[in-house]
């Protein structure tokens, strides 16, 4: 089965978790857009939903698919978020950001009573950090962000190249917010809770891609079959 298949799967069943009169935040990314896509299906046949997005690219998906929106200035709180993400761990700590929306996704994630995390199993990992972790920073003083943010990896025991993402034009990548990001390769994160709360603490970081505490259930479609994990 193919990878693509596997993503539409976890989608399919997060939707089975979704009720007429939710408020759900939408995330962004392959397998969310077919959250996205499964949801205006059901829209069709009259499930009354609402969803807030996490990106401009969602936004465009869900309007295309005919699911409703608002805003999270017109409503403060959502049932549930379901996004997918780019490494899992046993703990549902996650890393996420690899198409630049983490500060968005955040926002959403923090502000809802449940978030649903849907994925292909490659992304579940025993220790978080194999996949490059994304630093949301402002352009702004960038040398001495980055001279705080290899200080926090010391710290936490982890170590590695950083890189400044480039979008397609060659140019510095800009996150729906105009910020840029920094790719941090660390192979592996010792404590992953600690590193966040470190990053959070820097001034130029505006965001990073460490959801710590924020999904309850993560969804993971393999070959084998859908396997349901709950955060204990
Ligand atoms: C977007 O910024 C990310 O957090 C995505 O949710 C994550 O990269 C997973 O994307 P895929 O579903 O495309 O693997």
């Amino acid at each position: 089965m193919s990878m693509d298949m596997l993503k539409r799967q976890a989608a399919a069943r997060a939707l089975e978790d979704v009720r007429d009169g939710m408020k759900l935040g939408l995330g962004t990314g392959s397998t969310a857009k077919h959250f996205v896509e499964l949801l205006g299906e059901k829209v069709s046949a009259g499930l009354k939903v609402i969803g807030v997005p996490t990106s401009e690219a969602t936004r465009a998906d869900a309007e295309r698919c005919g699911v409703p929106l608002t805003t999270l200035d017109q409503i403060d709180r959502l049932d549930l978020t379901v996004d997918g993400a780019d490494e899992v761990d046993p703990a549902l700590n996650l890393i996420k950001g690899g198409g630049g929306a983490l500060l968005r996704e955040k926002i959403v994630a923090a502000a809802s009573d449940r978030m649903i995390v849907i994925a292909d199993d490659s992304k579940w990992v025993e220790t978080l950090g194999r996949f490059p972790l994304p630093i949301e920073v402002v352009p702004f003083g960038l040398g001495a962000t980055r001279h705080a943010i290899e200080k926090s990896f010391v710290s936490v025991g982890a170590a590695g190249e950083i890189t400044i993402r480039k979008g397609k034009d060659g140019h510095a990548f800009v996150t729906d917010g105009g910020h840029w990001i920094m790719d941090a390769h660390l192979g592996r994160i010792p404590d992953a809770p600690a590193l966040a709360a470190s990053l959070a603490s820097i001034p130029g970081v505006v965001e990073h891609g460490l959801f710590i505490g924020l999904a309850s259930t993560a969804i993971l479609a393999g070959a084998q079959g859908i396997r349901v994990v709950q955060r204990r």
